[in-house]
C-alpha cells in the first residue's frame, strides 16, 4: 500500500476506535477488516449479536440513503431503533445536541448515528459519551460511512486500490463524501485526481485538478458529486444545460471513457445536471450498486460498534 500523505491520515492508527467520525481516523487494516466483515454479510455470513441492544438515530438533516439503510442494517441485526424527529424533540426547545445525546445515553440508548449541519459538530460530544458515535456526514466535512460504501464498491469491481485513477468530479468544496474520499482513497494507493469548476475547487485539497474531458479518459473510477444547491445560497452562474456541457458527464464523453471504466455517484442524483439521465442506470453505473452496499456496510459498523465496542 502506498501511503501518500500519512500526516493527516495516521492520527489514531493501530488504536481501537470507540467511534466512527472520520476517514482520518482509520488506518489500512482497519479498513481491510471493515470490508471483509461487509463481504462476509454479503455472503450471507450475517453476524450474531449477544445481546439485545438500541440504537437512535439523530438526522438535524434530511436523508434517504443513509438514514434507510441504517435502519435496515439495524433490522436485520436485531437491533431495536428509537424514534428522534429532530423537529419534535426537545431540540426545538433549545436543548443541546450534547444534553440530547446525554439524555439518550441515560435512556439505555446503546449507540447513536448523527448527521448535523456543522462541520464537525462531534468535536465536544464525542470524548464526553461513553457510547459509540458514527458520523452520518458532519456539514462540509466528512462522510465516513458513505465512503467506506464507496471503498466495498470499488473493491468488488476491482479487487485493489493501488494505482486505480479514481476522479471525483463536481461540487468539492461543498462535498463532504469527496473529503472522505480522496483521504482514503490516496491513503489506499490510488491515484486521486479532482474536477471542479474553478468556484467549487477546494485547494486546501493536495490533489491535482484536471478537466472533465480528461477525467473521462484517464478514470477507472468517475465518482460524480450532486451539484449542491442548498449549500450555495446563491445561483449557479450557469443554465442546467450550460452545466451539464461544461462540467457533467454527458453521452457523449461517456463514449470516451475506458472500456472497464464503472460510474459512481453518492446520490440523490441531479439527473441531466451532473449526468446525464440515461447514464444513472447504464451498464457501468454502480450508483444503485452503491446504495445496496450501504446496508451491508453499515451492518459491519454496527455490529463492530456494539459488539466489540470498536472498530
Ligand atoms: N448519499 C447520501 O448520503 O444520501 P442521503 O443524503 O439520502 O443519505
Amino acid at each position: 500500500m502506498i501511503l501518500q500523505h500519512k500526516e493527516v491520515l495516521n492520527q489514531g492508527a493501530g488504536s481501537d476506535m470507540k467511534h466512527l467520525l472520520s476517514m482520518k481516523d482509520l488506518d489500512t487494516d482497519k479498513i481491510a477488516s471493515l470490508l471483509e466483515e461487509a463481504e462476509r454479510i454479503s455472503n450471507g455470513q450475517v453476524p450474531e449479536l449477544s445481546e439485545k441492544f438500541t440504537a437512535a438515530y439523530l438526522f438535524y438533516e434530511p436523508s434517504t440513503r443513509t438514514k434507510m439503510s441504517f435502519e435496515m442494517a439495524a433490522h436485520r441485526l436485531g437491533v431495536s431503533l428509537l424514534n428522534f424527529v429532530p423537529e419534535h424533540s426537545s431540540t426545538t426547545k433549545g436543548e443541546s445536541l450534547y444534553d440530547t445525546v446525554k439524555t439518550l445515553e441515560a435512556i439505555g440508548t446503546d449507540l447513536v448515528v448523527i448527521r448535523h449541519s456543522e462541520d464537525q459538530y462531534y468535536k465536544d460530544l464525542a470524548d464526553r459519551i461513553s457510547i459509540p458515535l458514527i458520523n452520518a456526514g458532519d456539514g462540509k466535512g466528512e462522510h465516513p460511512t458513505q465512503s467506506l460504501l464507496d471503498l466495498l464498491t470499488i473493491h468488488q469491481e476491482f479487487g485493489k486500490f493501488n494505482k486505480l485513477n479514481i476522479v471525483i468530479c463536481g461540487d468539492i468544496l461543498h462535498s463532504r463524501v469527496a473529503r472522505s474520499n480522496a483521504y482514503a482513497l490516496s491513503m489506499l494507493g490510488a491515484n486521486v485526481y479532482l474536477s471542479a469548476p474553478d468556484i467549487w475547487q477546494d485547494q486546501s485539497l493536495p490533489y491535482e485538478y484536471i478537466s472533465m474531458d480528461e477525467a473521462v479518459e484517464i478514470s477507472d473510477v468517475l465518482m460524480l458529486l450532486r451539484v449542491q444547491h442548498e449549500r450555495h445560497g446563491s445561483q449557479m452562474n450557469w443554465t442546467i444545460e450550460e452545466y451539464h456541457q461544461l462540467y457533467g458527464l454527458t453521452m457523449e464523453r461517456e463514449q470516451r471513457m475506458k472500456h472497464h471504466s464503472i460510474i459512481m455517484h453518492p446520490a440523490p442524483v441531479n439527473r441531466g445536471v451532473e449526468i446525464a439521465d440515461e447514464l444513472v442506470e447504464c451498464d457501468r453505473s454502480r450508483i444503485f450498486k452503491q446504495i445496496s452496499n450501504g446496508v451491508l456496510m453499515r451492518m459491519a459498523i454496527l455490529y463492530r460498534l456494539l459488539e466489540k465496542g470498536a472498530i
